[in-house]
């Protein structure tokens, strides 16, 4: 029988993560979720039973905080102690920090680039190298269309998905010499808990979870660079830089 491929999806237990992990879920893969709470993750691996082709065995669960500097190594500690190998690496985990630059809470700050940038790049170092010492593997890596411009008042955030962009592109044409596929989502504004954890309302142009992490992995399964779901936000990508940049200012201004 052939072995089912192994995905491990950060922040599945809400969001984007969810919908990603329940179509990785349907089409017969093998999940290791990610999250600081055991409870979530409970309760998560509750809701995506139904969607499992492996059951209960399908699913293992990983109790890490990822602001934690040594949440990579920690991950991949366990993983070795259960024997577990990951084909898909998915890093979607991630928070935002709205206000001006100079408002913001510097622990909040730290927590945000520990998660946005320090667990994604070490998350992908550790498990390329295992990625290349079996000669094939994907990486997704979850941007915004924040990425392509700066954010006046949330600055910090924008920066972080800009970093993730050009991070994640950059190991795709190393990597792609070692037959590793990396691509890059950048969705846009998306109903999921991201805006109430930052205390602001979700604007109500957002694009369902679910439709997004379908248009993510059909994009990743085509190894397609960049991932714009949304007619929407591609056409957002038409407009000058500095324009867009002006209508962030307005919008997340208070
Ligand atoms: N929603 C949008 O409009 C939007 C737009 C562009 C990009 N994005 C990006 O999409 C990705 C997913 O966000 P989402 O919209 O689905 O938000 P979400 O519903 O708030 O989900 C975020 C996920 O990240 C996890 N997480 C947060 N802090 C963590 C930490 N310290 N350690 C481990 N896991 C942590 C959460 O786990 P717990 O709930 O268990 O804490 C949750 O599963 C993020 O990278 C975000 O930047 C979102």
């Amino acid at each position: 029988m052939k072995k089912r491929k192994t995905v491990l999806i950060t922040g599945a237990t809400s969001g984007i993560g969810f919908a990603l992990a329940k179509c990785f879920g349907k089409e017969g893969y093998d999940l290791i979720l990610v999250s600081p709470s055991k409870e979530r993750l409970y309760q998560t691996e509750v809701k995506l039973l139904q969607f499992m082709q492996g059951g209960k065995n399908g699913i293992v669960t990983i109790c890490q905080d990822l602001s934690m500097p040594d949440a990579a190594q920690k991950i991949n500690q366990q993983l070795k102690k259960k024997k577990v190998s990951v084909d898909i690496l998915v890093n979607n985990a991630g928070v935002g920090l709205i206000g001006e630059a100079v408002t913001n809470d510097a622990e909040k700050l730290n927590q945000m680039l520990q998660v946005n940038i320090q667990a994604v790049t070490q998350l992908c170092t550790v498990f390329l190298r295992e990625m290349y010492q079996k000669g094939g593997g994907k990486i997704l890596n979850v941007a915004s269309v924040g990425a392509f411009q700066p954010g006046p008042y949330t600055a910090a955030y924008y920066a972080s998905k800009a970093y993730v962009a050009s991070y994640s592109r950059a190991i795709r044409s190393e990597a792609a010499r070692k037959g590793i596929q990396v691509c890059t989502l950048y969705p846009g504004t998306t109903h999921t808990n991201f805006f109430r954890r930052a205390g602001k309302k979700t604007p109500f142009w957002a694009m369902s979870p679910d439709r997004v992490a379908h248009i993510a992995y059909n994009g990743l399964m085509k190894n397609r660079e960049i991932i714009v779901p949304g007619i929407f936000n591609r056409l957002l990508r038409l407009i000058p830089v500095k324009m867009k940049s002006k209508a962030v200012a307005v919008l997340k201004r208070d």
